[in-house]
């Protein structure tokens, strides 16, 4: 399963080479999310309206390997945006991947875009 993990890597916008194109914007609820499939990886995709933020990291939350991040609370703790898996509440920032409880490793986040009314995600290759 650990396999699984390292599927994932936060990806720079620098490196960008693909930008894959999600779903239309409105197939993201306001402050909440949805999981989109890119090749063999779940990606959660984050609409925070309240922030006019977008957000894009994996799924699968490395504390008991459950795809559930796209299912987790949003919100924010100072300026730094969060996310919540909805199993046992391990909360990772939205921005650098990093887990703010300071016990389980740190998630992947991708570069997301707003074009056309689409949602696009960033990946290296
Ligand atoms: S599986 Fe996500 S917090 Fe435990």
């Amino acid at each position: 399963m650990i396999f699984e993990l390292e599927k994932y890597k936060t990806t720079e916008v620098t490196k960008v080479s693909t930008w894959y194109r999600a779903a239309p914007v409105d197939a993201f609820p306001e402050n909440g999310g949805a999981c989109i499939k890119y090749k063999d990886l779940q990606i959660a995709i984050f609409n925070f309206a309240r922030r006019k933020e977008w957000y894009a990291c994996q799924n699968l939350c490395p504390h008991k390997m459950q795809m559930a991040l796209s299912r987790g609370m949003i919100g924010s703790d100072a300026d730094e945006p969060k996310v919540a898996c909805p199993f046992h509440k391990k909360t990772f920032s939205l921005k650098s991947g990093k887990n703010l409880n300071g016990e389980t490793c740190d998630i992947a986040t991708y570069p997301i875009k707003i074009e056309d009314g689409y949602v696009f995600v960033g990946f290296e290759e």
